[in-house]
């Protein structure tokens, strides 16, 4: 007769039983926290990561094996090295932090994710400037309007802009302080404005650590669909941080940051050397690209955002 595992019943309530009780003991334990925002953090942190434990019935030994990976992921940290941000940006929750705390305001412009390649006090470039710096690619005039959701140009916001070289690098990431690629400028009284850019291209996010293996160990690429960084600033609006994207390009469906939107794709369209340029510029034997962002700054909220309510 084979034997078969039986069940018992009663077994099984007194094991859900003590998880929820274990659960419920940690987070009553947060409940004298004074700081009413941290008790909601702390306490909805235990009942999601106790239900994780549940759910996949951890093991010790996976337990385990994921704090080694954080200890890992700690030990590569320096000063120039954030691999606890690029974890939070390949799980996506950078980018779902990007999206509730900007929320969807009549058309502004999306948001996305910062990245960890913005320097401050870049540059300032005169409109129809030229951010290169030396940075070798394919010359891009990129041109647009800053208006506010109700349509008004926004005279003299602040708009910088950066992005990586056409082998993938940002200016930061060589020997030496040459900065390329990236600069700032103010857009005119009509809230226009225009640069010459690089035709962005794609690259890698750093892979050589914990979280690139992660990636390889979960089949997904650590490559960022191709892009342009842009903050934009204006005294009464919401600081806006976003890029825009090459439309076409086959990374956009697998960013490995989950960072593209929809609207933020946008044609880069090549033109031949013979085609004149929008500022008369001579640019030579090379071929250029043109696109065009217009941007849409929310209103600054006027309640304050200190205490969120979450749903
Ligand atoms: C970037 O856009 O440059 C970037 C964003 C997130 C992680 C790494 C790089
Ligand atoms: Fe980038």
């Amino acid at each position: 007769m084979s034997e078969t595992i039986q069940h018992n019943p009663s077994s099984t309530n007194e094991q859900a039983r003590r998880e929820q009780e274990l659960t419920q003991t940690v987070v009553e334990s947060f409940g004298q926290t004074p700081d009413p925002r941290l008790k909601e953090l702390m306490q909805s942190l235990t009942r999601h990561l106790h239900a994780f434990v549940r759910e996949v019935r951890l093991t010790e030994d996976e337990w385990s094996t994921a704090i080694d990976f954080l200890t890992e992921v700690g030990h590569i940290t320096d000063d120039r090295r954030q691999e606890f941000i690029l974890l939070s940006d390949v799980l996506g929750v950078s980018m779902q932090t990007v999206t509730v705390n900007n929320e969807a305001d009549a058309d502004a412009t999306e948001s996305t994710v910062f990245g960890p390649f913005f320097v401050e006090n870049s540059p300032s470039i005169d409109l129809g400037g030229d951010i290169a710096g030396g940075a070798s690619g394919q010359p891009c005039w990129v041109e647009g309007t800053v208006t506010s959701t109700d349509g008004n140009p926004i005279a003299g916001a602040l708009i910088e802009v950066w992005e990586a070289d056409e082998d993938g690098f940002y200016d930061v990431q060589y020997d030496g302080t040459r900065i390329a690629g990236r600069a700032n400028l103010t857009a005119d009284d009509n809230g226009r404005y225009c640069f010459w850019g690089l035709t962005p291209t794609p690259y890698p996010i750093p892979h050589d650590g914990p979280v690139g293996r992660l990636l390889d160990a979960t089949s997904r690429s650590p490559y960022r669909a191709s892009h342009l960084h842009f903050k934009v600033t204006a005294p009464g609006h919401r600081t806006l941080v976003t890029h825009i994207f090459v439309r076409g390009d086959e990374l956009l469906d697998s960013d490995s940051v989950f960072g593209v939107r929809r609207s933020l794709i946008k044609d880069f369209a090549e033109q031949s050397s013979e085609t004149p340029t929008p500022d008369g510029r001579d640019i030579g034997e090379s071929t250029w690209a043109q696109a065009r962002f217009d941007i849409i700054l929310a209103p600054t909220k006027s309640r304050p955002d200190t205490h969120r309510k979450s749903h």
